[in-house]
């Protein structure tokens, strides 16, 4: 038997001004569109921007369903909707912000799983990392350099 230790290093950035002002904006674009979830169900709503190696920016927020299953979250409306629309454009960045109706979030809030998994399918076919930014409503924001950090020992097409 040999050990084997996992390792990733993010960055921490105390709050959204400390970041470098395109990633500000785009922070804010997914700011903006948080608004637009369709959350009725968890009242938590997260907004996703993508930023496309052409200057485009892709946006997608929350969208539940009351056959909860079905709803989707707001980076894979995204990413899926980057994917349709420029299915060429390599995805550079996507910043991440979520908000509750009940309650201020204050901390990080990362990717959920499901979301690492989709990212990183565009990530392995793009064959260049994709930065990650993300954070609740105030507060830190936590910079990862790819999917990957998020995500070791990844499921992907090699492994077929
Ligand atoms: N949600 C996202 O949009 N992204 C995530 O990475 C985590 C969760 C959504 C799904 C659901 O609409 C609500 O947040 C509560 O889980």
């Amino acid at each position: 038997m040999k050990p084997l230790t996992i390792t990733s290093r993010l960055e921490v950035y105390d709050s959204i001004d400390e970041v470098p002002q395109d990633v500000q904006d785009l922070m804010q674009k997914a700011i903006e569109v948080r608004d637009a979830a369709y959350a009725p169900y968890s009242n938590f709503k997260v907004g996703a921007a993508i930023y496309l190696e052409n200057e485009e920016i892709v946006v997608g927020s929350n969208q539940e369903n009351a056959s909860y299953p079905s709803g989707l979250c707001a980076e894979r409306t995204a990413v899926y909707y980057a994917g349709a629309k420029f299915p060429e454009a390599r995805i550079l960045r996507i910043a991440i912000s979520a908000k509750s109706m009940r309650h201020k979030v204050v901390s990080p809030v990362p990717p959920c799983g499901a979301c690492r998994q989709a990212l990183v399918e565009y990530e392995v076919k793009q064959e260049d990392p994709i930065e990650l930014y993300f954070m609740g409503e105030t507060g830190k924001v936590v910079k990862a350099d790819s999917v990957k950090d998020l995500l070791p020992l990844v499921f992907d097409s090699t492994c077929l």
